[in-house]
């Protein structure tokens, strides 16, 4: 019987995903050459700089004060990063996680990543939140989206 994997409880197990995660992602045929050659990443910043990120989306304790859309935004016109390259992405970080844990923490991790997946594509590529669709929206919520809505956006 193949061993139960642990699962992910505290910030200890954040760097081994991360690792992972990223070794994976630069050799990767489909989208490794958008951080090995369109950004050229520097991994000895932008490791330290992803642990802190995941540990504040999972335990709200990381400190992270980065900007990810800002980030992404810098390159989006040197290379195709549509829904396929974010699709791509999502599956490699489920399959690093799958690999090294199981539990709890596992399955909210992977649905982060697919929330915050949706939010720098919509920013990135200035197209909304395919799962948001005003026409089905609550009547209260209706009323809430147009209070926000004009807030946001005053009439000229
Ligand atoms: C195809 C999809 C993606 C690609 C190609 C990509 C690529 C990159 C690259 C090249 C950088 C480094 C930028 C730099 O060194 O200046 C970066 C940074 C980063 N990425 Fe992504 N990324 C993708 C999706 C995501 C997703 C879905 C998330 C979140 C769940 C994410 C979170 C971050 C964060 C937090 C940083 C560091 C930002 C900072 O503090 O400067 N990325 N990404």
């Amino acid at each position: 019987m193949t061993p139960s994997l642990p699962d992910l409880t505290d910030r200890a197990g954040i760097k081994p995903l991360v690792n992972r995660f990223y070794e994976i992602v630069r050799k990767d045929a489909n989208i490794g050459f958008i951080f090995e050659e369109i950004v050229q990443v520097n991994w000895e910043l932008n490791l330290p700089n992803m642990y802190p990120f995941w540990e504040t989306v999972l335990f709200r304790s990381g400190g992270y004060r980065g900007d990810p859309i800002a980030a992404h935004s810098k390159f989006v016109s040197k290379t195709e990063i549509g829904k396929a390259q974010f699709e791509h992405w999502l599956k490699l970080f489920r399959e690093s996680v799958d690999s090294l844990f199981s539990g709890e923490n596992a399955g909210p991790i992977k649905r982060c990543a697919k929330d915050m997946a949706n939010v720098i594509h919509g920013k990135m590529n200035g197209v909304q939140d395919p799962r948001f669709d005003p026409a089905n929206l609550t009547p209260e919520q209706r009323i809430r989206y147009a209070k926000y809505k004009n807030q946001k956006e005053p009439e000229a």
